[in-house]
């Protein structure tokens, strides 16, 4: 069996081989990326792979049994990226496809979940063997930023009270890992979140807690949060996408408890304090 990662240059790829190396034979692993370069480090076969360059994509994936999508960052057509990929695995005999998604995919209102269910529903008509993994937030969406709230004096946002089930980029990669070794998994869609919800009221507080510094959370309109985003450096779009996910996120698209990804893992998954000093670290 020949496992390959898409994305593997980036940050959730890097540590779904990282893991998967701890799961299958290093050899028959692929590191699939825009720039092989950039993911020589990582001890395994690298090919250039790109989601705009369908004929190259097929080369790549001679060979590959079990291909796993992570979603791309490029927000230019990210369907019709997401469609060369899954058309390229049909054409190269890939017998099972893997999705990094998001929470309730099907039936999500969260303007970011429109890719994903375009995505799922295309490998669905693939006919390929398919497993889905649809995940939460990343609980670096806010940790990654701590020391801009910190500096500024306060968290932001437009969630409200809303809870989220994040997990760590570390426990979502492992799922994916676990996933891809296993044929077990074909035909599963996974809805992945941590064990733990919180208010992002509660996020402040736990920084608070850590630093022995008062952070509110400043709750703030979405037009706002939106002008601040943009402020920071954000496209549009994008900034968009976030404020459109906090706003929605108070009916609960962004929790769930079914603790299926603490099953996958085989343990708790990290928790919010342990995630929150590492990055203050
Ligand atoms: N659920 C969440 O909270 C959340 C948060 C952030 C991101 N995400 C999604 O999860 C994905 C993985 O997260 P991450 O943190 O690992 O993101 P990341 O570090 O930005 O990595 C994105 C990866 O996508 C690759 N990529 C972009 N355009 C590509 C193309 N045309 N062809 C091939 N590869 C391409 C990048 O390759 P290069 O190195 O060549 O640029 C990189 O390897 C993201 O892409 C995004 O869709 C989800």
């Amino acid at each position: 069996m020949t496992i390959a990662i898409t994305g593997a240059s980036g940050q959730l790829g890097r540590l779904a081989i990282a893991h998967l190396k701890t799961l299958a034979d290093p050899a028959q692993i692929v590191a699939l990326a825009r720039d092989p370069g950039k993911v020589a480090d990582l001890g395994v076969p690298a090919r250039a792979f790109d989601y705009t360059d369908p004929d190259g994509m097929v080369a790549a994936l001679q060979g590959v049994t079990t291909l796993a999508l992570i979603s791309s960052s490029d927000f230019n057509d990210r369907i019709g990226q997401h469609r060369n990929v899954i058309e390229a695995a049909k054409a190269a005999g890939v017998g099972r496809i893997l999705y990094t998604s998001i929470l309730k995919a099907d039936r999500s209102p969260l303007l970011i979940a429109v890719d994903h269910a375009a995505t799922e529903e295309i490998i669905a008509a693939s006919g390929l063997q398919a497993t889905i993994l649809r995940n939460g937030w990343y609980t670096e969406n806010w940790t990654a930023n701590l020391g801009g709230a910190i500096g500024a004096g306060a968290l932001i946002g437009s969630a409200g009270d809303a809870r989220f089930t994040p997990a760590t980029r570390a426990d979502y990669a492992q799922a994916l890992a676990v996933a891809a070794a296993d044929p077990a998994h074909a035909g599963k869609v996974y809805e992945l979140a941590g064990d733990e919800g919180f208010t992002l009221t509660e996020l402040a507080a736990e920084v608070s807690r850590q630093t022995g510094k008062p952070l509110p959370y400043n709750d703030l309109p979405g037009d706002v949060y939106q002008g601040i985003l943009e402020s920071l450096g954000l496209p549009s779009g994008f900034a968009q996408l976030l404020v459109d996910a906090d706003v929605k996120a108070g009916d609960g698209w962004l929790a769930d408890d079914s603790g299926t990804l603490s099953g996958l893992l085989n343990r708790p998954t990290v928790r919010l304090s342990d995630a929150v000093a590492v990055a203050l670290a």
